[in-house]
């Protein structure tokens, strides 16, 4: 299993031959230089919230693909609106069996609009549990107890995909308690560096995961880890 920074909530996530494109925005990220996004085939796209920021480059990659796309119902109901076809609507609290594994739609504490004011539901994160691991996509949210019933209920969370940019979402001080909450020792950092109000200290930010000894990636755009 592999995940591929491209960049701000954008990642890729390779589960054997499936690869699963997590909020896409690409094009308009102003840290990906000369961006084309002709050569992105994925097999599935998910979706955590309406905002500009996570859907921006969906519907080209989901028409250039045919990847089914995943995500609420009030998202999903928008892109039917818009022509796709290969759809797939859950809501929070839900889960289904993909081919690639388990989905858990989970909580976010945030806001979820289109950037031309349609209603995007309640924004969420997911669970995915494979055969071999499970990884948690917090998406855009705040720090929540709700993150500490996801470990109870499934299992062993291997690795966490959190925000910590701050001002939009949780900083890494609440980063660190999330993952306290979720009795998962290794995070994957997002959201964080695109825009001016996100920008982060690196050193600082991996200060205060080692304090309390947490791994923490700060991954670079591009940057694939094996996991
Ligand atoms: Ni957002
Ligand atoms: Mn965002």
């Amino acid at each position: 299993m592999k995940i591929n920074y491209i960049g701000h909530a954008c990642i890729s996530i390779q589960i054997d031959d499936i690869e699963i494109l997590v909020d896409p925005f690409i094009t308009g990220n102003p840290l990906i230089k000369n961006a084309d996004i002709t050569q992105f085939k994925p097999d599935y796209i998910l979706i955590t919230h309406a905002h500009q920021d996570h859907v921006l480059d969906v519907e080209k990659i989901a028409k250039q693909s045919d990847a089914q796309v995943i995500s609420n119902a009030e998202i999903i109901g928008y892109y039917t609106n818009k022509g796709l076809k290969n759809l797939h609507a859950m809501n929070t609290g839900g889960s289904f069996d993909f081919p690639f594994g388990k989905v858990t739609s989970t909580i976010a504490f945030h806001s979820s609009s289109f950037a031309d004011g349609s209603h995007g539901g309640n924004p969420n994160g997911y669970l995915i549990k494979t055969k071999e691991k499970q990884i948690y996509i917090a998406g855009d949210t705040a720090l929540t107890h709700e993150m500490k019933l996801l470990p109870k209920l499934y299992g062993k969370i291997d690795w966490s995909i959190l925000p910590i940019g701050g001002n939009f979402t949780m900083g890494a001080k609440e980063a660190v308690m999330a993952a306290e909450f979720l009795k998962c020792d290794k995070v994957f950092g997002y959201h964080f560096d695109t825009f001016p109000p996100i920008k982060i200290n690196h050193e600082e930010t991996k200060a205060i995961f080692t304090e309390k000894n947490i791994g923490l990636i700060l991954p670079s755009i591009g940057e694939s880890v094996e996991i």
